[in-house]
């Protein structure tokens, strides 16, 4: 396969290799994903994160496992175990889906390797045309609040909803980006952080318990966030701590958007309700770890609940801005989940 890079998915010498997600902002690694083994220990552990890469690293890996010589039945059982490796995005199902139709064809290596390609480069695309679209629902002057990491490092383009807050910033419409820090990941205090920081966006770090009073004193215009799966009535699930601010921001009447491409939408799902949330291990609740060390601070025994995700109604949702359009609150509340072409 061609040499390809992203912001943290390479593919060299006919390998794949992923950034370390974990460790950043404070080392920045390429680390090796060669098999299905290593990239399902990658995106256990989140050094592989965010709802299109999952897909896309997976597509990746299966396109060169064929290139390697591996057979048909074998890529089809890595597909279905790569399939597994978490449950709520369902980007990695639909990208594997389009990877199994590939692995059909009679000449399955070339099929896979274009697929993945192609994924890729849609990706890309999506991401510019989701910017374009949610920069326009910018106000001039804005400080916005984001949640857990929406960037270049969770897709293989400038990101969904962080996409759409560079894209206003360089149209000189953004003022301040609050960045809660997404406990217990931290995926905005480390991620999302360096991710501004490396455009030179301004914006402040804040705890997730800050984002109250940040709203009541009036300091908050907008909230933009990502999704890992979008169920046919609109309803959303993202990072945990997304309902949270959707009830915050509908309270204090300020709007909330949710950025995602089309293939985040599932509608198998007739509601949020039917989306399966990942629970996740107690240790990342009980204390911290990352390349800045590991400390805990809970008894070894506290009893811990600790689901990655959660779920946003449609009703406290101001928008759903796609690749393919937006999608007003007016037609969701008419049932119907399309991009409407006057949205903007
Ligand atoms: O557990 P994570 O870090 O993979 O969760 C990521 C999110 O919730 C993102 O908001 C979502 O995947 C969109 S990324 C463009």
């Amino acid at each position: 396969m061609q040499t390809l890079q992203t912001t943290s998915l390479q593919v060299r010498d006919n390998q794949l290799w992923i950034l370390d997600q974990q460790a950043l902002p404070q080392q920045k690694n390429w680390l090796p994903a060669h098999d299905v083994a290593q990239l399902v220990g990658h995106i256990h552990a989140l050094r592989v994160r965010g709802a299109p890469l999952i897909g896309l690293s997976a597509s990746l890996l299966l396109a060169l496992l064929a290139e390697q010589g591996a057979a048909r039945e074998e890529l089809a059982q890595s597909l279905e175990v790569l399939r597994a490796a978490r449950p709520t995005a369902v980007n990695l199902m639909n990208n594997l889906d389009r990877m199994k139709l590939a692995l059909t064809q009679a000449d399955f290596v070339f099929a896979l390797g274009q697929e993945a390609l192609r994924l890729v480069a849609e990706d890309r695309q999506l991401c510019d045309n989701i910017a374009e679209a949610g920069s326009a629902l910018v106000r001039p002057g804005s400080r916005l609040l984001t949640h857990c990491n929406t960037g270049g490092l969770a897709t293989a383009g400038v990101g969904t909803a962080l996409g759409v807050i560079a894209r206003a910033h360089q149209q000189g419409k953004v003022t301040n980006v609050w960045v809660d820090e997404t406990r217990p990941l931290l995926q905005g205090g480390r991620l999302t952080a360096w991710e501004l920081g490396e455009l030179a966006i301004p914006y402040q770090l804040i705890t997730d318990s800050m984002a109250a009073s940040l709203m009541a004193s009036g300091q908050v215009d907008a909230i933009w966030v990502g999704a890992d799966r979008i169920a046919a009535n609109g309803d959303v699930a993202n990072k945990i701590g997304t309902y949270s601010l959707a009830v915050l921001a509908h309270y204090h009447h300020i709007p909330f958007y949710v950025a995602a491409p089309h293939t985040t939408l599932d509608r198998q799902c007739a509601s949020g309700r039917d989306i399966p949330i990942e629970q996740r291990a107690a240790s990342e609740v009980t204390g911290v770890a990352g390349s800045f060390g590991s400390v805990q601070w809970a008894p070894e025994t506290a009893a811990v609940f600790n689901p990655a995700f959660d779920v946003t109604p449609a009703a406290l949702i101001s928008g759903w801005v796609l690749d393919t359009g937006v999608v007003t609150p007016e037609a969701v509340a008419a049932g119907v989940f399309q991009p409407s072409a006057d949205a903007r």
